[in-house]
């Protein structure tokens, strides 16, 4: 029988059939394919969104019909933003895993328990799957490619990374011939926003934190957010790709913006900078170094521009030399974007046979500490406001060999603190490890009553 594909009307075509479109010339409708989905909540409610909104077109490229077969949730009485049968809802995952008629599983539930297991289940039994799932591709890369290996199955997530922005498969594959040497840049909407919100509105940290929760833009634990860990999750996925090396979240030396405060944005500003969270991996010599932490940016630089929930990231390499992509990093249009890609990606393999993504593991390059980094650092103290304290401090600095740039003092609240100041140190470059020192001993000096936030100014060849 003749092989090929119908243009129009897929979705009428469930079964597969042969059908005569000329008169002596049998066309093949190829089966529509069934896909199961894990997650109904923001992301998957974007999925099916845009699923439904641009069906017609996606279906063309696909070259078949993609019927969503079952949902997975944990309440199906929960209100929907999207309206789907009730009879495709299960809170059962084996619905979806031991169905041999779904073919392609599109997980976008989070965390690493149901979830994980899931994506191994599915793999393992040669499906193939779409993750959005950060935490399950940086903690647990190993045992999910060895599954997909296993299954002989195709593992495509890069709505992990960036939400719409199209970085995972650029670095995967468009860049693949690339020696990279640097991947750095803004990969965490949530804060972004958080910062951005703060700098220009004047909002708290809490209100800007509410207000990305109730857009959808935060994890399920915002903490990931805040703390770094999403970003360095996101870090070590794509230094995995970009190095062809399995790197660990745990490897990624990481501070978060909890302690980022409006006098610290105030300061920025005065002094002709903003603050980002910056993730930064470096490859150097066969040995990566990997950073997340907030990072004074200059305000003429390009990252600096970046806001609300964007996401910008730097590639550079050679022969490339420098590649920039930016678009929205978190949200549930940008992300259904993404995994609709991978969707279809997944749907044109499953024609071809044998899986084509495979293991970042050509390598195993060793990880460095930030300890011997060079960074230039300011740091917030307050302080005692009498004769001696500045000398005090200085010799903190001097003792743990880091040199002061410059200082600046200002009163702070004259009513609930009228002895106390404020002190801004910034250094000149030092290395991570003596200012980690310095920061000790400010913390054990009598006269220093507290230590607010530190912030590194970012690298000079950025
Ligand atoms: P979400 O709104 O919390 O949705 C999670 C969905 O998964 C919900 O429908 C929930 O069911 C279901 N679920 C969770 N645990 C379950 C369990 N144990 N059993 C059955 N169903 C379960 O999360 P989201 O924001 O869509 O994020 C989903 C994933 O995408 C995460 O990995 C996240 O990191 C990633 N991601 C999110 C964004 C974003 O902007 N939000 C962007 C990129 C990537 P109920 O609805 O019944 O509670
Ligand atoms: N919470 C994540 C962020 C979602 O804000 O970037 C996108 O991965």
């Amino acid at each position: 029988m003749a092989r090929g594909i119908k243009a129009v009307g897929l979705e009428d075509s469930p079964g597969g059939s042969g059908r005569e479109d000329a008169p002596g010339r049998v066309r093949v409708v190829p089966r529509a394919v069934r896909v199961g989905l894990l997650g109904l909540g923001t992301v998957g409610s974007g999925v099916l969104e845009v699923l439904e909104r641009n069906r017609a077109d996606i279906e063309r490229k696909a070259g078949r019909g993609i019927d969503v077969a079952r949902i997975l949730v944990r309440d199906p009485s929960r209100a929907r933003a999207v309206a789907v049968p009730a009879g495709l809802l299960t809170t059962d995952p084996r619905d979806i895993l031991t169905d041999p008629e779904i073919a392609i599983v599109v997980e976008v539930m989070g965390g690493t328990g149901v979830a994980l297991q899931s994506i191994l289940g599915a793999l393992r039994a040669g499906k193939h799957v779409v993750t959005a799932n950060k935490d399950v591709m940086a903690e647990h890369g190993p045992e999910v490619w060895a599954a997909a290996a296993e299954g002989g199955a195709d593992l495509f997530f890069e709505a992990s990374v960036g939400g719409g922005i199209p970085i995972v498969r650029a670095v995967q594959s468009s860049l693949a011939a690339n020696s990279v040497r640097r991947v750095a840049g803004i990969l965490n909407g949530t804060t972004n926003y958080i910062l951005t919100r703060m700098s220009r509105d004047g909002l708290s940290q809490e209100e800007a934190l509410a207000e990305a929760q109730a857009l959808g833009y935060a994890e399920a634990d915002p903490s990931a957010d805040i703390d770094g860990v999403d970003a360095a999750r996101k870090l070590c996925i794509l230094s995995s790709l970009a190095y062809s090396t399995m790197c660990r979240a745990g490897d990624v030396y990481r501070q978060g913006i909890a302690a980022i405060s409006a006098q610290d944005i105030a300061h920025a500003a005065r002094m002709g900078w903003t603050i980002k969270l910056l993730a930064i991996s470096d490859m150097q010599s066969g040995r990566i170094s990997m950073r997340v932490h907030p990072t004074f940016v200059p305000l003429g630089h390009p990252l600096a521009a970046v806001n609300d929930t964007f996401n910008a990231i730097y590639v550079q390499g050679d022969p490339v030399g420098e590649a920039m992509f930016y678009g929205r990093g978190a949200g549930a249009l940008p992300t259904a974007s993404a995994i609709l890609g991978d969707l279809l990606e997944a749907v044109r393999g499953l024609d071809r046979g044998g899986a084509r993504t495979s293991c970042p593991c050509l390598h195993q390059w060793p990880v460095d500490p930030v300890d011997a980094l060079q960074t230039r650092f300011y740091v917030r103290l307050l302080v005692a406001d009498r004769v001696g304290v500045l000398a005090k401090i200085a010799s903190v600095f001097e003792h743990a060999e880091v040199s002061i740039m410059s200082v600046l003092q200002s009163p702070v609240s004259q009513r609930s603190h009228p002895d106390q100041a404020e002190l801004i140190v910034v250094t000149h470059a030092a290395r991570e490890d003596r200012m980690r020192d310095a920061i000790e001993g400010l913390r054990h000096l009598e006269v220093v009553a507290g230590v607010g936030a530190l912030v590194r100014l970012a690298p000079e060849d950025l």
